[in-house]
């Protein structure tokens, strides 16, 4: 039987002498750099770089929950909002918990043109922004024979054409944030579906997917990864009034498979996976979060 003499292991180093092994380890790892210890902390399974996220909608929800998931994960978080008092306390809420850099903020994300000074703050609070979640959302219930002009862009302005701003402006910003920069959206199963009520909403919604596929085209080249999350019936403010309707809870839960209504957390733990290099190849789609609800049937 022939031996298999084991190879002679080489010392030699494989990188440059130029650079400091910190910091080749540290550009080999994204998101590693800022807690170089030996105490373990849950965080570093969740493979997050260290960039900052700024989350709109952030006071309330989805938005806040998720916020809050990506301070656990190590995230400086901005949390931006129309009501500054709530967006306020729960970023400080956040930084007790998790200590972690926040900033709460009272911004109106449809006010395009005071957004650039927004980010320049979020970014003196927080530092280097890396991330967005936009949740700011708005449902506009009104059918398609009541619409004007108004009620539709009180919809579209929130829902999809502040995602659209936001990317443009802060494109530059993740960009230079470098490796694991990456944006996600709240869209909604009203992406797949009709809903009498809500033709602005649904619009929105289904605009934001094609703007998720838009912006991962040019983007990706860039190094952001650019994804949206579609969410099912998930209990919260903007869902009250629905579920205050006779019946509708026990439907929903009825018409549901895994039997029971999202909670905003559901949903937050799938918006930190996309924003975490575990997602490092994903981009350009949209993840469906509704217990199975569309497999089987509509809202
Ligand atoms: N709740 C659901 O069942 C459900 C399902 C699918 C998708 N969504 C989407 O999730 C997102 C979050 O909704 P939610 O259910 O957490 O509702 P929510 O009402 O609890 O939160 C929405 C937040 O957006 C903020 N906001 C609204 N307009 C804004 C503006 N112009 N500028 C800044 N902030 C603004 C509100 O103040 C509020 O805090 C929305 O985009 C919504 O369409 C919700």
């Amino acid at each position: 039987m022939p031996t298999i003499k084991p190879k002679k292991t080489t010392t030699t180093p494989v990188r440059p002498r130029t650079v400091p092994r910190k910091a080749a380890t540290a550009a080999a790892t994204p998101g590693r750099t800022r807690r170089a210890t030996s105490r373990r902390v849950p965080w570093e399974h969740l493979g997050h770089p260290s960039s900052a996220v700024i989350v709109t909608g952030a006071a309330s929800g989805i938005g806040r929950a998720s916020a809050v998931h990506l301070a656990e994960a190590g995230r400086p978080v901005a949390f931006w909002d129309l009501d500054e008092k709530a967006a306020k306390a729960a970023a400080k809420e956040a930084k007790a918990a998790w200590k972690v850099p926040t900033v709460g903020l009272g911004i109106d994300v449809t006010a395009s043109a005071a957004l650039p000074a927004a980010i320049k703050a979020s970014t003196k609070a927080v530092g280097q922004i890396g991330g967005l979640v936009h949740a700011a959302g708005v449902s506009g219930p009104l059918q398609i024979t009541e619409m004007d002009d108004e009620s539709w862009d009180g919809v579209l302005d929130v829902n999809l054409r502040a995602a659209a701003i936001l990317t443009k402006l802060l494109a530059p910003e993740l960009e230079k944030a470098g490796a694991g920069s990456a944006i996600v959206y709240i869209s909604s199963i009203e992406a797949f579906f009709g809903h009498d009520f809500l033709p602005a909403y649904a619009s929105s919604k289904a605009g934001l997917l094609g703007l998720t596929r838009s912006a991962c085209a040019t983007l990706g080249p860039k190094g952001i990864r650019v994804n949206s999350v579609c969410p099912g019936a998930v209990e919260t403010p903007m869902l009250q009034p629905m579920l205050d309707i006779e019946g509708i809870r026990e439907g929903l839960e009825l018409k549901t498979p895994l039997l029971r209504l999202a909670q905003p957390d559901d949903i937050a733990k799938v918006v930190r996976f996309l924003l975490s290099d575990e997602a490092r190849f994903v981009t350009g789609t949209q993840l469906v979060v509704d217990g199975g609800l569309t497999a089987i049937s509509g809202i």
